[in-house]
């Protein structure tokens, strides 16, 4: 047993557990205001579409408190924050508008509450036009794409629906979700001498909200700093999000030369950022009386809204996992981005993955109740590595676990005698009908955008044996940087607690990545190792040399380093080789391995690795009202070998309560007006303590390991599990099904709130 406390594969606790409990956690908002400092409101478009007539912000300006207001023709740079550079999301409105929240100006004054104030003073004369919210809508009414379409295609599926033995149509509808962050948006710019500033913002993106700074005050980039200490919650709603909020703050800053603090309240903050995307899908699937799928065609839409910030990835991310676990001979995928007048919908856990992943059972559960079986025969029946393991975009899948967990968690959750019993119940036809269901998750890890996989890390070991990272990745709350320490102490064996993680800033490690697609950890724990390795090296050979042994029996080991016979306190000897003049700082860097993809071809291998997992989920509807529990809950998850198993289990069971989330009570709703009536906790319903399920077993694959050199051969945790929230939707499907004793296929869109629960039962029982 080794004496050092928090190396990799420990279950250390979250590096802020204790403060962010006792309220000592610094946010952006923690941060003591200069003397001066301003605050600044956003202004809001009230119609869905149309031109802008006149804009009369006097009343705005006379109010009391404000200083002055910014619009779209006080942009020193460029009134562009669009992430991918297609000039498609201006800051302000300039003579159109696009959704009922958009930002049409900024008002800056003296205190907040003024402020939020002010803005409500506006005078605007619109000239509205016809507008469209729903992506049914959008198609019909032939809006256009926000960006490219993407088509995957293996085989001839067209040839191989036609000559299927059965075949079914259907479609699905997808609600969106709000990420709910405890803290929501906000910036903190600090104007600094010349043309530079400082921004602190919750941002999982510092080096975009850089870029995009910079470029909207037209400076180059180095003149501006953007700094993250932690997000309260980020879930893909702070990687393009916060664009707007640090280029309003930096504005202002610049503009009135004092700091500026711009917080949303929450019900701007939902309204105007983008969320979940809501999808249509449509899908055919021919199959043989066996179950064997034999070819798929899907048509994935996407409610992408007025701009396409991170849609176009987010789409192709859907159709990536439209095949989940399952093996497709023939298969034809399409995404359509569908533009519509509604906020500009963003990353959020699982990037489109999970609405592909939801299509992919819905089509099993067809084939399920077509032939009259239980589903799970189905899915094992079509698992890769059954007939083929290629997928719709011609990666191979190498490292197959997929069986065995759900072999495991079969026996474990004791699904046949529980499935048997359900059945039993449901049976004697009472008003409280049950439903099970195992689904599986596989999801494949690297951004598809390729350049995107890289990381750096800076180390400074101090000549008191203190050690300092700071690493291209932001915290909020996943625990990555608790992981990265653990990197770092079991890279020289010394105890957690002397390696400090600072804030994440662009001042130290440059040209970063957002932290997401779960990669923080497999990308920013190598750029660490690989800085650790920097200085071993020089400490290994300076140590060979002066005490005359060989490198080898130089050994970092139990807080201290023994070379040859000598043994010295990890601290002395990093005393001796500064006092040598060992160089004891170092920038990592990395960049994955094996991955390319080519958008054109739909080919290549956009994926170093795959995540497993599969839950069982069973629960009781009550037919009369559509009212649910979730009464038990098992979990087998793979995280490879984990880096830290408690706080990966953390991040399974938090995923799955939102992946939950999603598909039961969370419903984003828009009225005729385009305008977005759930903006508030009191209309939006997120799970609560009392929702969690009330047997809830989650277990870690502990003989997992990764067969890619990933980062101590672990697997990215953030997302995957997101996906297991699905088993809760088909549990209801089933228990829906029963009412009209498994016939057909319950028509079942998401979210299954209580009201759809009860409408499906009603149109089966009819
Ligand atoms: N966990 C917490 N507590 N808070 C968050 O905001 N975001 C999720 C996931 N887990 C999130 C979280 C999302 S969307 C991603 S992509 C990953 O964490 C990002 O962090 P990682 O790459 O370090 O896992
Ligand atoms: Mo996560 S949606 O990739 O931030």
């Amino acid at each position: 047993m080794t004496r050092v406390k928090g190396i990799a594969g420990q279950s250390l606790r979250h590096e802020s557990a204790i403060k962010q409990v006792m309220g000592r956690a610094d946010y952006t908002d923690d941060i003591v205001m200069p003397e001066g400092a301003l605050h600044a409101y956003l202004g809001l478009s009230q119609i869905a579409a149309g031109r802008i007539v006149a804009m009369d912000l006097g009343a705005v300006e006379a109010a009391p408190g404000v200083v002055g207001v910014l619009t779209a023709k006080d942009v020193p740079g460029v009134n562009d924050i669009s992430p991918t550079g297609r000039h498609d999301e201006p800051v302000f409105a300039t003579e159109r508008v696009e959704f009922h929240g958009q930002a049409l100006f900024a008002v800056v004054a003296t205190s907040r509450d003024a402020a939020r104030r002010a803005a409500e003073l506006a005078s605007v004369d619109y000239a509205p036009e016809a507008h469209v919210t729903d992506v049914a809508e959008a198609l019909a009414a032939g809006y256009p794409h926000v960006t490219e379409p993407l088509t995957l295609r293996r085989g001839d599926a067209e040839a191989a629906l036609a000559a299927a033995p059965k075949r079914i149509k259907g479609q699905v509808r997808i609600g969106g979700q709000d990420h709910m962050y405890l803290e929501g948006h906000i910036a903190l710019a600090l104007p600094g001498e010349d043309e530079t500033v400082e921004v602190w913002s919750s941002t999982q993106h510092p080096s975009e909200a850089q870029h995009m700074v910079a470029h909207v005050l037209g400076v180059p980039s180095n003149a501006v700093v953007v700094n993250v200490r932690r997000m309260g919650g980020g879930f893909g709603g702070k990687e393009s999000q916060m664009n707007l909020f640090c280029a309003v703050a930096a504005m202002a800053a610049k503009r009135w030369d004092v700091a500026v603090k711009i917080r949303p309240d929450r019900d701007q903050d939902m309204i105007a950022t983008g969320k979940r995307h809501d999808f249509l899908v449509d899908y055919d699937v021919g199959f043989d009386d066996t179950g064997r799928i034999l070819a798929v065609d899907g048509e994935f839409a996407a409610r992408c809204g007025w701009s396409s910030d991170l849609s176009g990835p987010v789409t192709d991310r859907a159709l990536f996992h439209a095949d989940n676990a399952y093996f497709y001979p023939a298969v034809a995928l399409r995404s359509r981005p569908m533009k519509t007048n509604t906020v500009s919908n963003t990353a959020f856990r699982g990037f489109g993955g999970p609405q592909g992943v939801v299509a992919a059972e819905r089509m099993i559960e067809e084939v399920a109740y077509a032939l009259g079986r239980d589903p799970l025969e189905i899915r094992k029946a079509n698992f890769y590595g059954v007939h083929g393991d290629v997928t719709p975009y011609h990666q191979t899948v190498e490292d197959n676990i997929m069986p065995r967990i759900v072999e495991e968690l079969e026996a474990s959750a004791e699904y046949a005698a529980r499935r048997a019993a359900v059945l039993d119940h449901n049976a004697k036809g009472g008003v409280r009908r049950r439903g099970i269901a195992l689904t599986p998750v596989k999801f494949g890890i690297s951004f598809t955008a390729t350049w995107y996989n890289q990381a750096g890390a800076l180390l400074h070991i101090y000549n008191d044996g203190s050690l300092m990272l700071n690493h291209g990745g932001t915290e909020m709350g996943q625990g990555l940087n608790t992981k990265v320490a653990q990197v770092v102490a079991d890279a020289f064996q010394v105890d957690v607690d002397t390696v400090r993680i600072t804030k994440t800033t662009t001042e130290k490690v440059p040209n970063t990545s957002a932290t997401a697609a779960s990669s923080g950890s497999d990308l920013n724990g190598m750029a660490a190792l690989d800085a650790c390795a920097q200085i071993k090296a020089r400490l290994v050979s300076w140590a060979a040399e002066t005490w005359g042994v060989a490198e080898e029996a130089v050994r970092f080991a139990d807080n201290q380093v023994h070379v040859g016979d000598e043994v010295l306190p990890f601290a002395e000897f990093i005393k001796r080789a500064y006092m040598a003049r060992v160089h004891l700082s170092a920038a990592g860097f990395y960049k994955t391995p094996k991955i390319h993809w080519n958008r054109d071809t739909g080919q290549g291998r956009p994926f170093y690795y795959f995540a497993y997992g599969a839950a069982v989920s069973e629960i009781t509807i009550d037919t009369l009202t559509g009212e649910y529990t979730v009464d038990r809950v098992d979990v087998l998850h793979d995280v490879g070998r984990s880096l830290n198993p408690v706080i990966d289990k953390g991040q399974v069971e938090g995923a799955f309560v939102q992946g939950m989330g999603w598909l039961t009570t969370e419903e984003l709703w828009w009225d005729d007006d385009g305008r977005l009536r759930t903006h508030a906790p009191s209309t939006y319903k997120i799970p609560l303590a009392s929702d969690m399920p009330k047997d809830f077993n989650v277990r870690l694959a502990d003989w997992s390991e990764n067969a890619e050199r990933t980062i101590k051969r672990s697997k990215a945790v953030g997302e995957p599990p997101f996906m297991l929230g699905i088993s809760v939707f088909e549990a209801l499907s089933m228990a829906v099904a029963s009412v009209a004793d498994y016939t057909t296929c319950p028509r079942l869109d998401a979210p299954a709130t209580p009201e759809r629960v009860l409408m499906a039962v009603e149109r089966l029982r009819r």
